[in-house]
C-alpha cells in the first residue's frame, strides 16, 4: 500500500506542463498523469517522457478520466481556454485541489502585464469553481525551458496563493519535489500579482537576450 497522492497534469501535452509531469514523477512521490483533450496524443507524450526517464512514471489519458483519477489537477492550458475548459471540468473537480498556472498574456504584447476585468486567472478558477474546489496559483513564474531539463535544477522560487493553507503546503511540496522552493505568496487575490511577474520575466528576458530569468525572494 502507498499513500502516494495522483497529480494529473490537464493540458500536459503542450510546453509546460510535460516538464512539470516528468520531475514530479521523477522525485517519486507522486502518481503523475497526463492530460490531453485527446487520449492518444497524451498516451504519446506519456510514453515520449518515460523514454526520456527511463522508467514507466507517467500515464496519459484523456483530461475528464485524469482528473477523476486525481488528488490534485494542474491546470497548464493557455489563457483563452482557461474558463471553458474549467467549466467542462467543474464537476469532477469538486472536493480536489486545483493549481492554475496560467497567465493571462495578451499577444502580441507578451511582456506587459495584463490583468482581464474580470480579475487574474486564479481568482477567476476560484470563482467559477466554487468553494468546493481548493485553487491553488503557481509556478507561473517558472518557464517551460526550465522544467524540461529535468536534470537542471532551478534556481527560481515558486510563488503559491491561494485561499486555503493545506492546499498550499500541498503544493509547495509538489515545488520542493519538482527542485524549487514553494513559498507561500497570500491569498487567491494575489494571484494578479504573481501572474502578471510572468510579464515582467519574459520582457526581462527579451532585453538580456536570456531564457531563464526567474525570481528568488530574499530576506526570509
Ligand atoms: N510555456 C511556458 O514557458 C509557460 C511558463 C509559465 C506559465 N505558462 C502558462 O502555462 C499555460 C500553458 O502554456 P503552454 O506554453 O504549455 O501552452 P501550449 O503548449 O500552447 O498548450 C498547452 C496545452 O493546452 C491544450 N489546449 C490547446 N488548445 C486547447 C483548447 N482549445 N481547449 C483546451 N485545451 C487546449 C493542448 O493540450 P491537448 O491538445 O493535448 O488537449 C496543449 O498541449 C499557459 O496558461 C501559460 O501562460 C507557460
Amino acid at each position: 500500500m502507498t499513500d502516494k497522492k495522483t497529480i494529473a497534469v490537464i493540458g500536459g501535452t503542450g510546453h509546460e506542463g510535460p516538464g512539470l509531469a516528468a520531475r514530479w514523477a521523477k522525485s517519486g512521490q507522486y502518481r503523475v498523469i497526463i492530460g490531453s483533450r485527446k487520449l492518444e496524443k497524451a498516451q504519446q507524450v506519456a510514453a515520449e517522457w518515460n523514454e526520456k526517464l527511463g522508467a514507466e512514471l507517467l500515464t496519459g489519458m484523456q483530461n475528464e478520466d485524469a482528473v477523476r483519477a486525481c488528488d490534485i489537477a494542474v491546470l497548464t492550458v493557455p489563457y483563452k481556454f482557461h474558463s471553458d475548459t474549467l467549466d467542462g471540468l467543474k464537476d469532477l473537480l469538486q472536493g480536489k485541489i486545483l493549481v492554475d498556472v496560467t497567465v493571462p498574456l495578451k499577444p502580441p504584447k507578451v511582456s506587459i502585464a495584463h490583468i482581464p476585468p474580470e480579475g487574474a486567472a486564479g481568482e477567476q478558477a476560484q470563482s467559477l469553481l466554487g468553494d468546493g474546489v481548493r485553487v491553488v496559483s503557481a509556478f507561473q513564474n517558472i518557464g517551460a525551458g526550465h522544467l524540461s531539463d529535468v536534470e537542471h535544477p532551478i534556481d527560481c522560487d515558486v510563488l503559491v496563493c491561494g485561499n486555503d493553507k493545506d492546499a498550499k503546503k500541498d503544493v509547495i511540496a509538489m515545488a520542493a519535489a519538482a527542485g524549487m522552493r514553494g513559498i507561500d505568496a497570500g491569498p487567491i487575490q494575489n494571484a494578479a500579482v504573481i501572474e502578471g511577474l510572468t510579464a515582467v520575466l519574459i520582457g526581462i528576458n527579451i532585453r538580456h537576450k536570456a531564457k531563464a530569468a526567474g525570481i528568488k525572494i530574499t530576506g526570509i
